[in-house]
């Protein structure tokens, strides 16, 4: 069977694009990175992925006065490699509704929160701050409201006594690294659909044991 043909979109470092080009090095993962995109030149993540062999290309949108045009760039490069999946890993750009809608339930993002708890940024520092005692991340599909969209995968975090953010940030990208690469597996397969705006997940199971944090003396 056909894999599936993704696109990976980043402005940084690029350690989620990096955990998906390593889940498609193995020859039965059913999807591949056919070109990573950043709209920042000189990303970390490019030449992450150019020491993986993986095409890259950069589309800065400081040379594009109009945002659509930066967009309409951006469609154009992903059209023309006939990508199937675009996948947002630390892409830092808002995308208008009418390059959401273009890519319709075939572009997907990972956010460091189980959404819809914590959308924006500062999310480990606002988690924190609240005394929540579970965080986690969230890969959804996108719509036009930003960190809003169907979810796929999510995992569970416990906030420990000591974080600060950058040890629960940690802990959570560890975790942003195993939900994104079984998401897209999900979808290659064919088993993550959007039915009224929920995905509905086949052949897979839920945990059944809650976790309690913190843990019963
Ligand atoms: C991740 O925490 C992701 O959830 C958020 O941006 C960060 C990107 O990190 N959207 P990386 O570039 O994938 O390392």
């Amino acid at each position: 069977m056909a894999k599936l043909r993704v696109g990976i979109l980043i402005s940084g470092r690029g350690s989620n694009m990096r955990a998906l080009i390593e889940a498609c090095a193995d020859g039965g993962y059913p999807a591949e990175i056919v070109v990573v995109i950043s709209n920042v030149p000189g990303a970390p993540g490019l030449a992450r992925a150019a020491a993986a062999g993986i095409a890259t290309l950069v589309i800065d949108h400081k040379a594009y006065v109009e945002r659509s045009a930066f967009e309409d760039a951006l469609h154009a490069a992903l059209l023309s490699r006939n990508i199937d999946l675009v996948c947002l890993a630390g892409f830092m750009r808002l995308l208008t509704d009418a390059f959401v809608g273009r890519w319709h339930d075939r572009l997907i993002n990972i956010h460091p929160s189980l959404l819809p708890a914590f959308r924006g940024l500062r999310v480990h520092e606002r988690v924190i701050a609240c005394g929540a005692r579970f965080s986690g991340c969230t890969v959804h599909f996108v719509r036009p409201v930003m960190d809003d969209g169907p979810i796929i995968v999510q995992a569970v975090v416990a906030v420990h006594a000591d974080d600060d953010p950058e040890r629960l940030a940690a802990r959570v990208l560890a975790e942003e690294h195993r939900i994104y690469r079984l998401a897209v597996r999900l979808i290659a397969e064919g088993r993550a659909r959007v039915v009224a705006e929920r995905v509905v997940i086949t052949g897979a199971r839920a945990p059944s044991l809650g976790l309690l944090n913190p843990e019963p003396i």
